[in-house]
């Protein structure tokens, strides 16, 4: 109980943005426009839903798009026989050329009606990923909305859910690891068919029989990152203190992660483990 406590307490001392009722003054179709619609319930709160059926899935993007920022929204997963189906939430410039791309991924892979979702992440920084962590949720993330967060500042990016930390990267870009700092970006949601590899290794495919699919998001906000000026330098500013609770973090990583890049010593045999998968020295 302690522990919620203190998570509780740090996250909101972390940012308490307003929620915006009305999504779609902040957000437009990228793609399958016909497939995304608005709802707004009793409590004036507004849910857009994206659709997949067997002509196509569908996306939105925010119209605004930020350079370092906590980007928080609200999602409800496809419900019962989700297999084959991906959701996703994740950060991404405009067209840039693919050596600039930079990218934080949140992707929800579906599942047949009683097995879990995974959440597979992934960060690209300038075209390169191949930063794959995974994790089995702690919940029925179809069953309701849970509030998922990417906390990006110049020091680290956090991902969060409800509040709970489950992965930090770092900016040790000081010892040549790469670290998202140029561009600015948008959050994307989408909706759309990976049965080629979403589910047990694409093993089990989308049952179209239980189509169309459906997955809602809801209060998306954005608080940008307060910089006093975009050249500051990142280590002036003390981001590297701010609201990360290490004990949950160390917490959920023990208890639900399933795969992390930094642990798979054969996929990295050639070349060596990334640098960033490497502890520094302690220094005395
Ligand atoms: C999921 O299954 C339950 C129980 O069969 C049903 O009531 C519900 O409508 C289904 N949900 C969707 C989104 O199909
Ligand atoms: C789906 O369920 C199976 C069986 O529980 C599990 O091995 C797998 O990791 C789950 N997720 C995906 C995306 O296949
Ligand atoms: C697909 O869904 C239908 C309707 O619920 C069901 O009868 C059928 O067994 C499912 N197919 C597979 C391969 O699970």
């Amino acid at each position: 109980m302690a522990a919620v406590g203190v998570a509780l307490l740090l996250t909101a001392m972390v940012a308490a943005p307003a929620a915006v009722a009305l999504l779609h003054d902040d957000v437009e179709p990228m793609w399958g426009a016909d497939h995304i619609s608005f709802h707004t319930g009793r409590d004036g709160v507004e849910t857009l839903a994206l659709r997949l059926d067997r002509d196509h899935g569908s996306g939105f993007r925010s119209k605004g798009a930020y350079r370092f920022a906590r980007y928080d929204i609200d999602l409800k997963l496809v419900a019962n026989d989700s297999a084959g189906t991906v959701t996703t939430v994740y950060l991404t410039p405009d067209l840039v050329p693919p050596e600039d791309h930079d990218e934080i991924d949140l992707e929800f892979l579906g599942n047949v009606t009683g097995e879990p979702y995974t959440l597979h992440t992934n960060i690209f920084v300038n075209g390169v990923g191949n930063r794959e962590q995974q994790f089995r949720l702690w919940f029925d993330p179809a069953e309701d909305f849970h509030t998922y967060s990417v906390d990006w500042n110049p020091k680290r990016i956090i991902m969060l859910i409800d509040g709970t930390p489950i992965r930090v990267f770092k900016n040790e870009a000081s010892r040549g690891v790469p670290f998202p700092t140029l561009r600015y970006l948008r959050l994307d949601g989408s909706l759309w068919n990976a049965d080629d590899w979403a589910t047990q290794g694409g093993r089990v495919k989308t049952n179209w029989t239980q189509a169309p699919f459906h997955a809602y998001y809801r209060n998306f906000r954005v608080t940008p990152c307060a910089l006093s000026s975009p050249d500051e330098p990142p280590e002036s500013a003390g981001f590297d203190k701010q609201g990360l609770d290490a004990a949950a973090l160390r917490k959920a990583r023990a208890e639900h992660l399933l795969y992390d890049y930094c642990e798979d010593q054969n996929r990295f045999k050639g070349e060596g483990l990334p640098k960033e998968c490497i502890p520094l020295e302690i220094e005395v």
